[in-house]
């Protein structure tokens, strides 16, 4: 399976820097999507990568040039712990930008880990169907997907060779692994196939391995080779070390941007 068509990567020098980038484009994406439909609905995922765009977004300019009140914001996956447990993916989203910001409690949409998991994944499929019950077509059409990438090419809570996540036509499925490895909800295919743009942020050498495979290896049939938006696009948001090992000559599919330092 070659990457999806109507990839681009971007190479920016360091995490502080990808931070910036992705905030950016959460801002454009935001803006766009608010003057398209009325509403901006975006799912973010956990992990350490997209803490820093996290922060920044509770800062100036962000903080002021993103249309918030008109924010649906939901979760990728979530590990079921309390909001409190510093392993919490809502937990650290409250604690590093969304307690800081007016964003209507409506429009805050976490995975809930106070009920037994399967009766957790029910309930967030029937929110998403109802957040979406007011567009026309009634799809999970996000308008932007967050994404990491771990180590061995898991992404969501959808990892390599657990084929009832990848192959399950619900919305949300219920998984046990990972870091730490404890009961995950996790938005499935069906769902992250139909975003208008995914968005992976990956930092650090020791990604650089699983970014080559991801980007130069149909054979390595990884979850993120899998994602593939019919009507989106999926930009490969990667800092320099993450993209040391990725040869000049990209499958031309691949756009490259490579940002300076400066
Ligand atoms: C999770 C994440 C997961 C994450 C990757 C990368 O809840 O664990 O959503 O998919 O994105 O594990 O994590 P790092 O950014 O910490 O490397």
């Amino acid at each position: 399976m070659t990457p999806a068509e109507n990839s681009r990567v971007i190479v920016t020098p360091g995490i502080e820097r990808l931070a910036a980038e992705g905030a950016e484009l959460f801002q454009r994406t935001a803006v766009a999507s608010v003057a398209r439909t009325g509403l901006f609905t975006v799912a973010v995922s956990g992990g350490s990568t997209p803490r820093p765009m996290h922060r920044l977004l509770a800062e100036e300019p962000y903080r002021s040039s993103i249309p918030w009140k008109y924010t649906h914001m939901f979760w990728v996956d979530e590990r079921l712990v309390p909001a409190t447990d510093p392993d919490s993916n809502f937990g650290s989203a409250e604690r590093d930008f969304l307690n800081q910001l007016t964003i209507p409690a409506g429009n805050i949409h976490p995975m809930s880990s106070r009920k037994p998991p399967a009766a957790a994944a029910d309930d967030y499929e029937h929110e998403l169907r109802r957040h979406f019950s007011r567009f026309s077509s009634a799809e999970p059409v996000f308008d932007l997907i967050v994404l990491g990438v771990g180590e061995d090419g898991h992404t969501a809570s959808i990892f390599p060779g657990d084929y009832n996540a990848i192959e399950t036509t619900r919305w949300v499925t219920v998984v046990k692994g990972g870091s730490p490895n404890v009961e995950r909800l996790t938005l499935t295919l069906p769902v992250l196939n139909q975003a208008r743009c995914i968005v992976y942020l990956i930092s650090g050498s020791k990604k650089a391995v699983v970014v080559r495979s991801l980007l130069t290896d149909a054979s390595a049939q990884l979850p993120p080779q899998r994602i593939a938006p019919q009507r989106g696009e999926i930009i490969w948001l990667l800092d320099t070390e993450a993209a040391e090992l990725l040869p000049q000559d990209l499958p031309k599919c691949i756009r490259r941007r490579c940002i300076r330092k400066d």
